[in-house]
């Protein structure tokens, strides 16, 4: 965008204003969590594999799954020390930035109406009234969000929007392979544009895209195509859309259930998703991609980010993924995981030849030459969430 229109269009952004002792708390958290996802975890594993496990084994009693390890762990301090820290800094990464935005409120509220208004670059916003929220967001709050996605207590409300993605960025500040937004959806696109050089789509779609973190970048890699996103929250929504049209990117908004979307027949050539499939019930799972395969432009892929299945890792990876089971309100999450993907996808109609699950290697951690070695079959990418993303989905037949 030119620099002129960049400063005519406010950024709602700049409205997150912290104090001095506010930032000195957020900084806090967001170095909390990554003590106890990187280093506690580091030592909780190193405990399991030097103490733990040797001691099953000379019992006889090796473990055999996830599940045998997760009940000889939680005896041991290293894993409920690990445990309670990282719950305890979940949570506040999410309360840390709430005073801030209080305050802020009522003018961001105010510049996503003035931009939804306007639309200066060609975007828009779509929302229901009375829309209904399914149970599985309305009933708790997901990731332990106060208030969740979707939750609005005054007009055009953008409170639940900001507060997911400034706590987002408290969540994900000090993680190596996370520090910039959009990291799934830059690795995605660049992958696509190797893996299928000859594929131009011109309609893309993300869903549960809440303020399309991870739908933006895909304007970089295929400049040519409108975006789409869709999402239940509606507070998520706002904030995105004003989010887009400060960086002149029109991305088109809209709140939909995934499961059942308003959009014709064969209407996109690429559908994506992050983080989204898990948090939705089994029965869900199965309606929406049936809708991707409906939307689907024949010759169109759906390219899904999510963590990796449990027979894609060994039985200590799937401990250490399955705690947002009973700590982080994800009640799906386990059956996801336990679900086989490319099944899924044949059983939504997909050709099981144009299938895949697998992972990508994180774009900006490995760069072009090694995601051409990786397309060419030379190298594996590192494991998901250390500097590697698992993929699922399929090609629709042309
Ligand atoms: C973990 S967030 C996704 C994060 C986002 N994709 C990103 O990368 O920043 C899950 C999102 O899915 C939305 N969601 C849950 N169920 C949905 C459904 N059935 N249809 C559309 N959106 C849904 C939630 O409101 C939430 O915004």
């Amino acid at each position: 965008m030119a620099a002129n229109l960049a400063q005519q269009v406010p950024d709602i952004e700049m409205l997150f204003q912290p104090t001095h002792d506010e930032r000195a708390r957020q900084q806090f958290v967001s170095g909390l969590r990554k003590h106890a996802i990187i280093d506690m975890r580091e030592d909780m594993t190193r405990d399991y594999r030097e103490r733990v496990e040797p001691a099953l084994v000379a019992r006889g009693t090796q473990p055999a799954d996830w599940r045998d390890i997760e009940r000889a762990m939680e005896k041991q301090p290293s894993y409920r020390f690990y445990s309670t820290v990282r719950y305890h800094a979940q949570e506040m990464c999410y309360l840390s930035v709430q005073p801030t935005i209080e305050r802020a409120l009522p003018a961001m509220i105010e510049t996503g109406r003035k931009l939804a208004t306007d639309n200066p670059h060609g975007g828009s916003l779509r929302l229901t009234p009375n829309f209904e929220v399914p149970r599985y967001v309305s009933a708790l709050d997901v990731h332990l969000i106060p208030g969740c996605f979707h939750s609005e207590h005054t007009a055009d409300d953008v409170a639940q929007g900001a507060v997911t993605s400034f706590g987002g960025k408290i969540f994900t500040g000090q993680h190596p392979y996370r520090k910039r937004p959009g990291v799934v959806a830059e690795s995605v696109s660049h992958w696509l544009s190797v893996r299928y050089p000859d594929f131009k789509p011109r309609r893309i779609l993300d869903l549960g895209t809440t303020s399309g973190k991870n739908l933006m970048p895909y304007a970089q890699v295929f400049p040519q195509a409108e975006l789409y996103g869709i999402d239940v929250a509606a507070p998520a929504l706002r904030f995105g859309h004003a989010l887009a049209a400060h960086e002149g990117i029109p991305v088109h908004f809209s709140q939909q259930n995934a499961e059942d979307m308003d959009f014709p027949d064969g209407h996109f050539d690429l559908i994506v998703s992050s983080f989204f499939f898990h948090e939705v019930s089994s029965a869900a799972v199965k309606k929406i991609l049936n809708e991707c395969q409906r939307l689907l432009t024949p010759g169109g892929v759906m390219a899904q980010m999510e963590l990796p299945n449990e027979a894609a890792v060994g039985p200590y990876e799937n401990f250490f993924w399955n705690w947002d089971i009973h700590n982080n309100n994800e009640p799906f999450y386990g059956a996801f995981r336990a679900s086989e993907p490319i099944e899924a996808c044949v059983a939504a109609g997909f050709d099981r030849a144009q299938c895949f699950a697998h992972r990508i290697p994180d774009f900006a951690s490995s760069g072009p030459e090694k995601l051409a070695q990786f397309v060419r079959g030379e190298i594996e990418a590192p494991p998901h969430g250390a500097g590697g993303w698992f993929i699922f989905g399929a090609r629709k037949l042309a």
